[in-house]
């Protein structure tokens, strides 16, 4: 008797761990999915009873699922339903059927997707049966433009990774690979005509001497599109112009205003060599370009570029200045219009549609072009304002480049490609978003960290009306990483994966260790102190540099992040603004620069440096009592390639009331807008001195000169404390 209780026992537990193993759950989340009893079981041998509309669709069951067809009492039939749209699926799972249905194949693909999410996380190598449960889904998506932007070009991607994403694109019911293949650092298109492209364009020599590089011939092109294809993926080629257009320049210098010649960059940033505006035979060589690029694309769309082309070369070039006086433009503005038009019309006549970045709407919204709206949402906007239709991929939720800082995976959630004020009636022009892979900071071998798990949410958006139920989603999430495991994606953290708050109390911090995964564990250690375990808050009273670590990490990269505390007598104190710090880098607000916490010497995006573009920084602290001190400090970085320069120069200045103030101290002429790196600079005055108001004025160094890469640009000014001591 008790034997037979303990066997019983053991049947229930297993069973209830084997149902641990069916997945029930889809990202995207399906428009409508009833969960039913019982289960379909796939056997080896199966029989596929299809419409033949869908033979292309069954080679890809058949080798993507551990079948074999085969006559079984187990069926899956494919069934033409011509009432359903274009991306339409139902999927029927049944104890011994599987019944989808669909108008197009590209329906069909998804139904698959769907059914490819829902096998078990684990299958045994020769397992009879794989258990999937029964169910009824009924799906189409929201937006019909769903894409991720691979840029291949800062880093060489390889013609099997970028098949990779194909299927993950698929299996996330995605259906556009922007493929950014042109860039200022590299020309990865192999181009008959002309050879240097590739032989020249595709290299450059690395700050070590080494050489970096790589493109795509003609044929990893073709089969990578027919892979696309096969997965109804649209691939849609990016040919940057007029700007960055370095490495084509560098191939052919005849294509730039002064003919000179140059390298391919080694560096990141915006330059401003690019095509000239005046010269025909720069036209003659994009079209001859763009003639090959739309033999081997066959997409209804090419993707030119527009971003980022500093007008400094055109302003000091009599063939862009005659070009401007001859078509009576108004402006550098207006020829990268007339630029763009020009080859708008010749891609028409090619039978293709245009794609640009936002400025190209700058001299005039080009005709017939579709607007991919990246320095927020405004370019879409008026773009659907306008008629025109337009793709979403705002900086501030759709670059995947950026650290999970800026953009963690709640942040892309609450992505909404629609902005809000856009009447209804126009909301058709909106045709969808893309989430942006730009890889200065990103070779192959993270890309996957940076995607994984945040285009999970921007599938989610961009397919459905998602119910806003982040922590519903969070959990199909961490459900989902085992299927992304078995597909071989090293994916990231949700968000940041350490993050330090810090409270001030009186005399001392309390610093909360925030984890951006529920299920990590942390070390941290003090200053030279050894090791420990995480807990609790942890308090601080003296200044001190404490460092945090995630232990046990199931990710490739081991988490790893410093905090430096400097205490001083300004913490915590009120700080009004005579000048206007950036929207963009508020770093914590009002109270950054009296927080006690020192910004990362190579790091500007921290969360504690504070930005000022184009202005000064004009700050008091009050003290609230008349106080004496010995030293101020400020700070300030620089990473001129991000236009970021330490001031011009730093004055301390001192008052009683508030309204007359002292100047106690200047530092003049200290910006050197050219010094490459990233780094620090610290002003310190030391000196007794005692009074209720202190005032730091900081001159930004103003528009970049002419030999950095964007001159006559406006400059930013970045600090991160202010401390009295
Ligand atoms: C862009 O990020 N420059 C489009
Ligand atoms: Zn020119």
């Amino acid at each position: 008797m008790i034997r037979f209780i303990f066997i019983a026992s053991l049947l229930i537990f297993s069973c209830s761990k084997k149902n641990i193993h069916i997945n029930t759950s889809i990202i995207p989340k399906p428009v409508s999915q009833t969960i039913n009893n019982g289960v379909f079981n796939l056997a080896e041998k199966i029989e596929i009873i299809y419409d033949s509309s869908f033979v292309n669709e069954v080679e890809y069951l058949k080798s993507n699922f551990p079948i074999k067809e085969g006559s079984n009492q187990n069926f899956i039939r494919i069934k033409k339903n011509s009432l359903l749209q274009e991306e339409e699926y139902k999927l029927l799972i049944r104890t011994n059927e599987v019944i989808i249905n669909a108008s197009t194949a590209r329906g069909a693909m998804h139904a698959i997707q769907s059914l490819r999410q829902l096998l078990p996380n684990k299958i045994k190598k020769h397992q009879k049966n794989i258990p999937i449960k029964c169910m009824e889904i009924h799906d189409y998506p929201k937006f019909k433009w769903r894409g991720l932007l691979l840029d291949c070009c800062r880093h060489f991607m390889e013609k099997e990774f970028v098949k990779k994403y194909i299927d993950l694109l698929a299996y996330h019911k995605m259906n556009i690979l922007h493929w950014h293949l042109t860039e200022d650092q590299g020309w990865r298109i192999a181009i008959e005509k002309y050879p240097n492209l590739t032989e020249t364009g595709a290299w450059r020599k690395d700050e070590n001497g080494s050489i970096y590089g790589g493109f795509y011939n003609k044929q990893d092109i073709q089969e990578i599109i027919e892979y696309a294809s096969k997965r109804h993926i649209e691939i849609i080629p990016e040919i940057e112009l007029p700007g960055h257009s370095v490495a084509a320049i560098a191939s052919y210098p005849y294509l730039s205003c002064t003919g000179k010649k140059i390298d391919v960059e080694t560096d990141w940033g915006v330059f401003k060599d690019i095509y000239c505006a005046g010269n025909d035979s720069v036209f003659t060589f994009l079209e001859d370009v763009l003639s090959e690029v739309t033999e081997l694309f066959p997409s209804e769309y090419i993707h030119i570029g527009g971003d980022e082309a500093p007008k400094y070369r055109w302003e000091n070039c009599k063939k862009c200045q005659k070009r401007i006086n001859e078509n009576k433009l108004k402006d550098e503005h207006e020829l990268q219009s007339y630029f763009i038009n020009r080859i708008g019309k010749f891609l028409e006549k090619k039978g293709k549609k245009i794609i640009g970045w936002d400025e190209i709407i700058e001299g005039g919204i080009p005709h017939n072009a579709v607007i991919q709206s990246w320095r927020g949402v405004e370019g879409g906007l008026t773009a659907a304002k306008n008629k025109h239709y337009a793709i979403m991929s705002p900086t501030s939720h759709c670059y995947f480049d950026y650290d999970l800082q800026a953009i963690n995976l709640e942040k892309v959630y609450s992505f909404n490609p629609i902005p809000t004020s856009l009447d209804s009636n126009k909301h058709k022009y909106i045709l969808g978003g893309e989430c942006n892979m730009w890889s200065e900071r990103a070779p192959q071998e993270k890309v996957d960290s940076k995607v994984f798990p945040r285009i999970l949410a921007m599938s989610e958006v961009l397919w459905g009306e998602k119910e806003n139920n982040y922590e519903d989603f969070l959990k199909r999430v961490e459900n989902h990483y085992n299927k992304l495991e078995r597909l071989g994606v090293e994916y990231g953290y949700e968000k940041t994966p350490i993050k330090f708050n810090s409270k001030y109390n009186q005399n001392r911090f309390d610093v909360e260790i925030e984890k951006g995964n529920n299920n990590m564990q942390i070390r941290y250690k003090i200053n030279n102190d050894s090791w420990k375990k995480y807990t609790k808050p942890i308090k601080i009273f003296n200044s001190s540099k404490i460092i945090a670590q995630e232990e046990n990490s199931k990710r490739k990269e081991i988490a790893t992040k410093s905090l430096e505390i400097e205490l001083h007598k300004g913490i915590g104190k009120s700080v009004n603004y005579n000048s206007t710090y950036n929207p963009n880098y508020p770093a914590t607000g009002l109270q950054t620069l009296v927080n006690g916490i020192s910004g990362d010497k190579s790091n500007f995006r921290d969360g504690q440096w504070q930005g000022f573009y184009g202005d000064d920084i004009d700050v008091v602290i009050d003290l609230k009592e008349i106080t004496t001190f010995n030293e101020l400090k400020t700070s300030y970085f620089q990473y001129h390639l991000s236009w970021i320069i330490l001031p011009k120069s730093v004055e301390y200045l001192i008052s009683n009331n508030g309204k007359e103030f002292t100047s106690i101290y200047k530092s003049k002429n200290i910006s050197n807008p050219m010094k490459e790196g990233k780094f620090k600079e610290s002003y310190v005055f030391q000196k007794n001195y005692s009074a209720r108001y202190v005032r730091v004025i900081a001159k930004n160094y103003g528009n970049l000169p002419q030999e950095h890469p964007a001159a006559g640009s406006k400059s930013w000014l970045f600090i991160d404390e202010f401390s009295v001591k």
